[in-house]
């Protein structure tokens, strides 16, 4: 049956996007259709309905560039209205009959309906959901999603004077603010923002024609493109140079790892407690042994590399473990560790026996046991 066709599933879809879930009638349902719930049945006729997940139907996919697209998802029943700009968005796309997630940075601005999410993924090498996305996701596609979060947002009031610092994908979560301060600039003034932006060539600059017509409608906010192939990388003297008030500016900076530790060094060393980063990646080349990894009760065990992180690995023997941003940043994945030693991603950091770890950063040092 063609959704869009179908009166009932038009009628469902009111009822997904306004009504809030009777919890008595759905368990009262629930019983009667048991061995499959309420659910199973509602989403034969309108996917986007379950109470037990929050779902997405992406609803069109812009190609920004020939490694990176922009999915615009529309989400089902339960999803936040609102979020912050520059908060990410869990996603989990069903690849080779797995549900994959990942977290990407939302480029939309929030809007005060229930609105749309959209969201900027750039192919990574032998990077697999987003290659898989890049590749072949198409409207129609439905996702799960996981709540908007984290902690990399301007705050409220937003302060007169900032500065973006991004490279490459990194633009995503600045442009997602951007876009959000130019929205609101009707009702108050759009912010004196400096915008140092570093891509590989100008071609590989993802809403480049964008910001520039920003820079264009909006007087306070200038954008600096630093081409590397043609200019070489910006250090953080450099960019001092170039943004001589930077001291002045509390700074939001997304990009590259060595980027971003420069960065954090150069404000460390003047003083500066206003420097706010997102990191996408982390390097898994942490020099770790690796070794064979047992999840507590559930009696699995996998032998892990020392570049696999142990929720990876529990991932792939069938361990369903909470996860959240899968990049050290939320603290979903935290669980204690009973025996061995892991090692943190992100600074070298080893855990023992009774420490509680973040299962998304860690990689075995030798054989584990979680307590799970
Ligand atoms: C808060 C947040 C926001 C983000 N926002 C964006 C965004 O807006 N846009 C965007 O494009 N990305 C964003 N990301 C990154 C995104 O979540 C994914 O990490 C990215 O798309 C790569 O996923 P993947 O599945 O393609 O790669 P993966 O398969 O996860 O691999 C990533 C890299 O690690 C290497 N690797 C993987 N497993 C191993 C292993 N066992 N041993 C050695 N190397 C390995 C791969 O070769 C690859 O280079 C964000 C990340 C976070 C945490
Ligand atoms: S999943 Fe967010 S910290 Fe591990």
């Amino acid at each position: 049956m063609s959704e869009s066709k179908s009166g009932l599933g038009r009628i469902l879809r009111a009822a997904a996007a306004r009504v809030p879930e009777p919890r008595t009638a759905h368990r009262f349902l629930n019983r009667l259709t048991h061995p499959l719930r309420v659910d199973d049945y509602s989403s034969l006729v309108y996917p986007l309905w379950s109470s037990r997940e929050l779902r997405g139907e992406v609803v069109s996919v812009r190609r920004e560039a020939d490694d990176a697209v922009t999915l615009v998802i529309k989400p089902g029943w339960g999803a936040t209205p609102t979020y912050r700009p520059g908060q990410y968005l869990g996603i989990g796309v069903l690849v080779d009959g797995r549900w994959t997630w990942r977290s990407y940075s939302l480029t939309s601005a929030p809007t005060s309906g229930r609105g749309e999410y959209s969201v900027t993924v750039k192919a990574m090498p032998e990077g697999l959901l987003s290659n898989h996305i890049v590749g072949t996701v198409e409207p129609g596609t439905i996702v799960r999603l996981q709540a908007p979060a984290g902690d990399f947002h301007l705050p409220s009031p937003t302060p007169d004077k900032l500065m973006f610092v991004s490279a490459g994908s990194g633009v995503t979560p600045v442009m997602g603010m951007l876009r959000s301060m130019d929205r609101r600039s009707g009702q108050e003034r759009f912010p004196d923002v400096v915008h140092v932006h570093s891509v590989r060539t100008r071609e590989d600059a993802l809403f480049y024609d964008e910001l520039l017509a920003l820079e264009r409608t909006q007087p306070g906010y200038t954008l600096h493109l630093r081409v590397t192939a043609e200019e070489g990388r910006i250090n953080a003297a450099q960019m001092s140079e170039l943004v001589p008030d930077w001291s002045e500016r509390p700074t939001w900076a997304c990009g590259p790892s060595a980027m971003l530790d420069e960065l954090d060094e150069h404000f460390g060393a003047s003083g500066r407690e206003d420097l706010y980063v997102e990191r996408f990646t982390v390097n898994r080349d942490a020099g770790a042994s690796g070794g064979t990894v047992t999840y507590g009760s559930t009696g699995k065990t996998v032998e892990l590399d020392g570049a696999t992180t142990i929720l990876e690995g529990g991932e792939s023997v069938g361990v369903q473990m909470p996860f959240g941003c899968r990049m050290g940043i939320c603290q979903t994945c935290v669980v204690p560790l009973e025996d061995g030693h892991v090692r943190d991603l992100r600074n070298g950091t080893d855990h023992g026996p009774g420490e509680r770890i973040q299962t998304c950063v860690s990689v075995a040092l030798g054989d584990v046991e979680l307590n799970l």
